[in-house]
């Protein structure tokens, strides 16, 4: 998409308007006072929030800036496990729920905060027995089950550096994250559960560690009967791991601005980032951000949808709730199985008040209808919130009558793997404007400006981009310091989100989409260079591109057009044989939904591939500047 693809909604404005009550019992108070609150001292801003976490040892200063590089809480000591779990043991939480979870068959888990950090405490004395020591990496790779949160705390306890893989990626996609986080030991589990079937996922592990030379152990949870069967010296069992060693264990003293995750990003080009985040800054950004965005309280119950291996999970299914001391709720079922209602069946049984989830779920339940929430008494729920794309007015309109109940305010979170917390949204408490995501949070200075830098007038679109930095912010890309670099230096000094957006006069912001070439599909970023090096790894292919199509559910999904070699022929067995292809290598959320073949690619005269051509010609329109077009 390019600044020009999108029309600027001029007319007036419609917002709606939560109850006051919301406002007066919210965290936040009024956005605009504590807006210019922080504004007025921002280095007091966040030394307030720090305090809200455990220290070992004070920090000295809050934050030294050298651009492009930010180190904050500098010298300040800390582990987040010990916040997640320990004070809360310590402070009156010990027997409180800290997660619910729910397979898809109905099975239910449920572990106080004292029952989990004795967990994570056995499972992180098991990872050091078998080698494992601060800074060492290790790739988790599991289902959504309690065990893939442990092994994140686990790690975070001891300060391995975990690198956490969505369970839904193929055998190229995981040996590559595996290979350039160089990962010690892989965390995973025999199966996946999806709509009532088993997916293997120890098959794709074993064939990821191949070439993958750092790789020392495997664990693996087996989870089916009769076991599956641990084939080299290299593979140990994940109860057998925790199963003699003490329930207690010292959490590992962190420096502030040690590392505490990497999480890969899709990229336009190569690979994928490893987006590298630091233990202090992390966790004030997402404990402040839980607690004042999504208003989190102590009685609420609390669901995001998110899988624990994408950023949203990290940020607000594991750390930020565990933070504050929430009870989570999460499962392991797709929303649309054994039935269309079961969310709704979920946020019923469990009472949840505060729901988080994303567009192209909202979108997908539009479809099937009104009916299936109508089944269920959805007034447990208090607050609404979306994160993952646009959440388009239709689905917004639709979220707040049929989910809330023309009563729950909806906190659209704009975000990113790269900024680790919300970065603007809607306060609770205050009016909302459908297709508008909101207003920069207390913390973080925001707009949209044009290619030079300058903000745009109101009613314009531009770049979104973040003027200062935040403590959750990226601090690195893994390996890669000069993509690092990019971020601050493509627009002048000021951090670029590679996002579109407008900002409307009432200063709300609508964000329209990427920039570049990633295509988000069903709130998935996927990398183009990704799916294309999967197509052109396929005996048939020549060359191939990508491009992302509008489609009602998913936001986006994906078209390929293919060269093939001399001598092969398209047909729609080689279509499916393709599709099944790229399915394998990076992952079923990859899948093209229609292979064109083709006798030639739109290209620049250095060889790139213009996939805006491509594109404009798939949609009907205006083909756009063609100057640098090869012929
Ligand atoms: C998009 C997910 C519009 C955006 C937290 C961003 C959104 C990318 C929103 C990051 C939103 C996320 N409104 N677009 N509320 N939230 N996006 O790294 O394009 O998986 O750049 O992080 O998702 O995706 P990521």
């Amino acid at each position: 998409m390019t600044e020009q693809d999108f029309a600027v909604p001029l007319e007036a404005p419609k917002y709606y308007r939560p109850d006051p009550s919301y406002r007066e019992r919210s965290w936040i108070g009024d956005y605009q006072t504590a807006y210019q609150k922080f504004v007025s001292d921002p280095e007091a801003f966040w030394k307030a929030r720090a305090a809200e976490l455990d220290w070992f040892e004070p920090f000295d200063e809050v934050m030294q800036w050298d651009f492009p590089y930010a180190r904050w809480y500098l010298n300040g000591k800390i582990n987040i496990t010990y916040n997640c779990l320990d004070r809360h043991v310590k402070n009156g939480r010990a027997n409180k729920v800290a997660l619910f979870w729910r397979g898809e068959e109905g099975e239910e888990k449920a572990y106080t905060y004292s029952q989990l950090l004795r967990q994570v405490c056995r499972l992180a004395n098991g990872l050091k027995r078998i080698g494992v020591k601060k800074g060492d990496r290790v790739c988790i790779y599991m289902p959504v089950i309690p065990e893939q949160v442990v092994a994140m705390l686990a790690c975070a306890r001891i300060g391995a550096v975990h690198s956490v893989v969505f369970g839904g990626f193929g055998v190229n996609a995981l040996n590559q994250r595996i290979r350039d986080s160089g990962s010690r030991v892989v965390i995973t589990a025999d199966s996946s559960m999806r709509r009532g079937k088993a997916i293997q996922l120890k098959p794709i592990v074993e064939e990821a560690v191949v070439n993958a030379p750092s790789v020392e152990t495997i664990v693996v949870l087996r989870r089916d009967e009769p076991r599956v069967e641990l084939h080299s010296e290299m593979e140990v069992d994940f109860e057998e791991l925790m199963e003699n060693e003490p329930h207690t264990c010292e959490a590992e003293v962190m420096d502030a601005e040690d590392p505490l995750f990497l999480l890969y990003t899709s990229g336009t080009t190569g690979a994928p980032k490893g987006i590298v985040h630091a233990c202090g800054g992390y966790a004030v950004g997402t404990q402040y951000t839980t607690k004042y965005v999504l208003d989190v309280k102590e009685d609420d119950v609390y669901w995001c949808t998110a899988d624990p291996g994408w950023i949203t999970g990290h940020s607000y299914v594991v750390y930020g709730p565990l933070l504050n001391g929430a009870t989570v709720f999460f499962t392991e079922s797709t929303p649309d199985y054994p039935d269309a209602g079961i969310w709704w069946k979920l946020i019923r049984d469990y009472g949840i008040s505060v729901f988080y989830t994303a567009p192209t779920a909202i979108r997908m339940f539009m479809r099937v209808g009104e009916e299936w929430p109508a089944k269920y008494d959805l007034s447990s729920l208090r607050i609404l919130a979306s994160v993952g794309e646009p959440l388009n007015p239709e689905a917004f309109e639709w979220f707040y009558h049929h989910i809330g109940g023309c009563r729950c305010p909806i906190v659209d979170t704009w975000w990113q793997t790269e900024t680790g917390m919300h970065m603007i949204t809607t306060m609770v408490g205050e009016p909302m404007r459908p297709g508008f995501a909101g207003q920069p949070i207390p913390g973080v200075f925001a707009d949209v400006v044009d290619s030079d830098g300058n903000p745009v007038e109101p009613g314009n679109g531009g770049y979104l981009v973040i003027q200062q930095p935040w403590p959750s912010m990226l601090r690195g890309v893994y390996n890669n310091d000069e993509r690092y670099r990019q971020y601050w230096t493509t627009i002048d000094s000021v951090y670029t989100a590679t996002d579109l957006a407008v900002k409307g006069h009432d200063g709300n912001i609508m964000v329209i989409g990427r920039a570049d070439d990633l295509i988000i599909v069903a709130g998935h970023n996927i990398g183009t260079a990704e799916v294309e090096s999967a197509l052109v790894s396929h005996e048939a292919v020549a060359e191939a591109a990508v491009i992302g199509t509008p489609d009602p559910v998913k936001g986006n999904q994906i078209k390929a057009f293919v060269i093939l070699r001399n001598g092969q022929v398209g047909s729609d067995r080689l279509v499916s044989d393709l599709r099944y292809h790229v399915r394998m290598t990076v992952g079923p959320i990859a899948m093209p939904n229609e292979v064109e073949f083709v006798d030639s690619l739109p290209k620049t005269r250095s060889g790139k591939i213009m996939r805006r051509v491509l594109r404009a010609q798939e949609l009907g329109m205006d083909l756009g500047d063609l100057s640098t077009l090869e012929e």
